[in-house]
């Protein structure tokens, strides 16, 4: 196989982080295609934790072509800052690759998205307050900056000047802090010279790469159920994350996406605001939240916990077509007295076969469980799939015929180490 999608298959954070670090040694590239900095990969090698958000996983293999591709959103300077934490730990030899067609992230998209949060009150998305949203309606309403405007000050400057007093107008409305043209030119000429070395056709390299037989592995931010389209619509981000999209934000055919490994958490997580049938409260949330340490890698706000989703994941794997998923933080259930897993939906008493698509119904969702016995031995230190409890490998043998996918990665630690590996994954 020469090229792998890794797609989270529920709300984020089901650790793509790890899943991509992992591969990371076996591929020649490593591609980012949507997204920003609202995404937190966390990756721990040998006890050391590193935080990512814009920059691809791969980044800590010096081998490694960084690909940050043509459907990303920028925030130049939380780049650099990355970067910048990233040397403080020893990580200073690396090789990024910027797309001239990415979208520049700038200070008002920040503050738009700020005050649209606040302006919608208690009907708030619950957005990590990065301007995500706010820059990709720029790219959409053809308002944007792109990554290749750096390259000539003259028209760059001119690109400001007919779109900032737009945006200016928005801020005004919503009583924000406006910009001038110098305060942005400033900013772009302070980030110019750092992100030049790294800006290419990254659409023009990954076409040769893909003749050439390079392995190319693409690493999804967020997770299915935000996707814009396809997620619980309007509490999702603002680019699709589901590994269909990857052709359309890298500039590559259909069939450069080999394959698609579905990232899933062994329960589930959700943060921000919007629909979750599935969520839990009370001490047992509380007690898988501090056992996974399920706490926001970007806004450190305490993610929202449930139990595993049947027909939500059933959902993402059609739309997906995914055959083979990594199941993640398994060694988490070792907290829970008994589980339970969600096989089916109701609405009004009905069964229903189909993933709702509106906020109304998706509040009427009854989730149908079925309970089944925990384990509680520590499993963190397994690396063979047969030493795992008995009660373990039923519950994963459930999931793998409820979902009729192959659980080919079984993760039980935060740690590369910390790894069942079922199949070679790339
Ligand atoms: P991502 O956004 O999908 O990359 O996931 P995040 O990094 O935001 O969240 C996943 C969290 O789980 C991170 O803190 C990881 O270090 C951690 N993690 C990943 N795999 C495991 C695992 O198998 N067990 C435990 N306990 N933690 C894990
Ligand atoms: P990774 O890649 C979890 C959520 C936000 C909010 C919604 C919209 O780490 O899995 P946005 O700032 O994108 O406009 O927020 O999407 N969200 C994520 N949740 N993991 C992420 O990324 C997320 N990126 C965005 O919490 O509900
Ligand atoms: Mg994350």
């Amino acid at each position: 196989m020469k090229t792998l999608a890794i797609e989270g298959m529920q709300w984020g954070d089901e650790g793509k982080g790890k899943v991509t670090d992992f591969c990371a040694s076996h591929a020649d590239i490593v591609v980012r295609s949507q997204g920003g900095n609202n995404a937190g990969h966390s990756i721990e090698h040998h006890g050391v934790r590193y935080a990512l958000r814009l920059l691809p996983s791969g980044i800590l293999n010096p081998d490694t072509v960084n690909v940050i591709a043509d459907g990303v959103v920028i925030n130049p300077k939380a780049m650099l800052e990355e970067l910048r934490i990233l040397s403080e730990k020893g990580i200073s030899s690396y090789q990024l690759l910027i797309s001239k067609r990415a979208t520049l992230l700038m200070p008002y998209h920040i503050e738009i998205d700020k005050a649209r949060e606040e302006a919608l009150g208690d009907k708030k998305i619950g957005t990590t307050k990065n301007g995500i949203g706010p820059c990709y309606e720029d790219r959409a309403s053809r308002l944007s900056l792109r990554v290749g405007d750096l390259l000539d000050i003259e028209s760059l400057q001119e690109r400001v000047e007919s779109i900032l007093p737009l945006k200016n107008l928005e801020l005004k409305a919503y009583g924000g802090k406006e910009f001038s043209v110098e305060e942005i030119m400033a900013l772009l000429l302070e980030v110019r010279e750092a992100l030049l070395p790294h800006i290419i056709d990254t659409t023009a390299y990954l076409q040769k790469a893909l003749k050439e037989g390079k392995k190319i592995l693409f690493e999804g931010a967020q997770g299915a159920m935000l996707c814009m389209t396809y997620g619980t619509f309007p509490f999702v981000t603002s680019s699709s994350p589901l590994a269909t999209a990857i052709p359309n934000n890298t500039g590559l055919p259909l069939t450069a996406v080999e394959d698609v490994l579905g990232i899933m958490k062994a329960y589930t997580t959700r943060v921000g605001a919007g629909p979750f049938p599935t969520e839990i409260d009370g001490p047992l949330a509380d007690s898988i939240r501090e056992k996974g340490h399920e706490f926001g890698t970007v806004t450190h706000r305490p993610r929202r916990v449930g139990w595993l989703d049947l027909p939500q994941l059933k959902y993402v794997i059609e739309i997906s077509g995914i055959k083979r998923v990594a199941l993640m933080l398994l060694d988490v259930l070792s907290a829970v007295d008994e589980l339970k897993l969600c096989t089916g939906y109701f609405i009004d008493g009905k069964e229903i076969d189909y993933m709702p698509s509106t906020v109304a119904e998706l509040e009427k969702v009854e989730p149908q469980f079925i309970t089944m016995p925990s384990w509680k031995e520590d499993i963190s230190s397994i690396r063979n799939y047969d030493e795992l409890p008995l009660n373990c490998r039923r519950y994963l043998e459930t999931i793998e015929e409820k979902l009729g996918v192959k659980i080919a990665m079984v993760s039980v630690g935060p740690d590369k180490e910390a790894t069942i590996l079922r199949e070679e994954l790339f």
